[in-house]
């Protein structure tokens, strides 16, 4: 064999299996790269006032009215505190089909799931994806303050109870 017979593993590799791996590779950075600008969209943080319920002392959490239509998430709580078309709801931020934390896509006004894709309209219906049902939506009323005040613990699911999830709700 002379030395100019030497195979040469990238010459050899033109067609084969080596180029759409790299191609996938930049596919998969690409694809990264714009995972990453997504989760750089804005969100809104918000950060409840602990109060003690009158009814058996449970915890419900005081907001200020959300000035402006979109999402507000109180990370501490997990809760999702929305305002949309003169409507205010409160979520749990859990996905309803495997407690995913749910993602805010401003552009779009919609809550995506980042596991299996799941997304929701801003009043928690459903869209589409692998989920069965609406967000779960929480307690909701609005005081003689004018704050909106959330029962973390009183959650309402559409395929259990649509009733419920339907009137909890406050409109402006
Ligand atoms: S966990 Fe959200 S769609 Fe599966």
């Amino acid at each position: 064999m002379k030395s100019s017979d030497t195979i040469n593993p990238r010459r050899d590799c033109d067609g084969c299996p080596l180029v759409p791996e790299r191609r996938e590779f930049l596919r998969n950075a690409a694809a990264l790269a714009l995972g990453v600008i997504s989760l750089s969209l804005p969100i809104r943080s918000v950060s409840a006032k602990v109060l003690s319920s009158a009814v058996g002392g449970r915890k419900v959490l005081s907001y200020p009215v959300p000035p402006v239509d979109g999402a507000n998430i109180d990370r501490d709580n997990e809760v999702i505190l929305v305002r949309y078309k003169d409507e205010v709801f409160a979520f749990n931020l859990g996905c309803p089909h495997q407690n995913v934390s749910l993602r805010w896509n401003e552009t779009d006004m919609r809550f995506q799931c980042p596991k299996h894709h799941s997304q929701y309209q801003p009043d928690g219906e459903f869209i589409t994806g692998r989920a069965t049902r609406n967000m779960d939506r929480l307690a909701i009323r609005r005081d003689a303050a004018n704050n909106i005040v959330v029962d973390p613990d009183t959650l309402y699911k559409s395929d259990e109870d649509l009733a419920q999830w339907n009137n909890a709700v406050v409109k402006l």
